[in-house]
């Protein structure tokens, strides 16, 4: 029998959590504040910042949204950001990605206050978690570890795969699955385009990470009997639907959980822990803030 992780039902447990945590607060007379940034107007970003605001409404935590023109300058959006660092209703701060290209990303992670930093991206943040003190953990590997703990994956000693190098998943989640810290202690290795004989490499994995952000890559014929396949990927693709496309992740569902003994669906896997991490750390940035 394959276990298929529920991400809703675990992202309501730490969305619970939060709101006990925001009524902690104001009976202190604070409300822990986040504050979305988007630049410009592709869709998914608009879909993702306004899911994340409604999950502010959901938990009491108050919502900040700003919108930036796509044609502004990057100053202006550094004017954005300054003016959030500088707010005290707000304890989290997001600048939501891809920005335009004329806007260098690295720049405006920079100048968050690293207080303020609800995404761990900036990096002081990064350096912390790559020491193993991490203050914020980026959200989508924070919530790949609790699915995995979820399902009772003892990642210990255990051979785990990542396809994906990227800054938002990759990196930061094989640096903490291989810290001695946070029941990691795996064995991590960090697939990517170049990577030569990939299926080798998964087939020989307990774990799989597929975060490669391409449609249905990882196939049941390149995972091992029993592995535990975690889908990071939310590729829109074409489709003959209402909105003319479907959300399918980087794995192949149907052929992959005819393999796996734990696998997580596209959508109500990961996307919604996601953003349950994303409020657990503004309620840690409010604590840190206040306390
Ligand atoms: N774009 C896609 N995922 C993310 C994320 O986790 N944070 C931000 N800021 N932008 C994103």
């Amino acid at each position: 029998m394959t276990d298929v992780i529920d991400g809703n039902a675990l992202a309501d447990q730490v969305f619970d959590g939060v709101s006990d945590a925001v009524d902690e607060f104001e009976a202190e007379g604070v409300t822990p504040g986040l504050a979305t940034v988007i630049m410009g107007e592709d869709p998914a970003s608009q879909t993702y910042v306004n899911m994340k605001q409604r999950d502010c409404e959901k938990a009491g935590v108050n919502g900040v949204h700003v919108e930036v023109d796509g044609d502004a300058s990057q100053d202006d959006l550094l004017d954005t950001v300054a003016d959030l660092n500088d707010r005290d209703d707000v304890h989290g701060i997001l600048v939501q990605t891809p920005l335009p290209d004329h806007v260098d990303e690295r720049e405006v992670m920079n100048a968050i206050d690293p207080i303020k930093d609800a995404d761990g991206f900036h990096p002081e943040n990064v350096g912390r978690l790559v020491a193993g003190e991490a203050r914020f953990k980026p959200c989508t590997p924070h919530g790949v570890q609790r699915m995995l703990a979820h399902a009772d994956v003892d990642t210990e000693g255990k051979d785990v795969v990542i396809v994906g190098r990227s800054n938002i998943v990759g990196k930061p989640l094989a640096n903490l699955l291989m810290q001695k810290a946070d029941d990691g202690n795996a064995t991590v290795t960090v697939c990517h385009s170049r990577t030569t004989d990939l299926e080798a490499k998964t087939k020989a994995a307990d774990v799989v990470v597929a975060a490669a952000g391409l449609p249905e890559f990882v196939t049941g014929d390149m995972l091992s009997e029993g592995a535990v396949v975690i889908d990071v990927g939310i590729n829109r693709v074409d489709a003959d639907t209402e909105k003319g496309y479907e959300l399918v992740g980087d794995v192949d569902f149907e052929s992959a959980s005819e393999k796996a003994s734990v696998i997580s669906p596209v959508p109500g896997g990961v996307g919604p822990m996601t953003r349950a991490m994303l409020l657990y750390n503004t309620i840690k940035a409010t604590r840190l803030q206040t306390g």
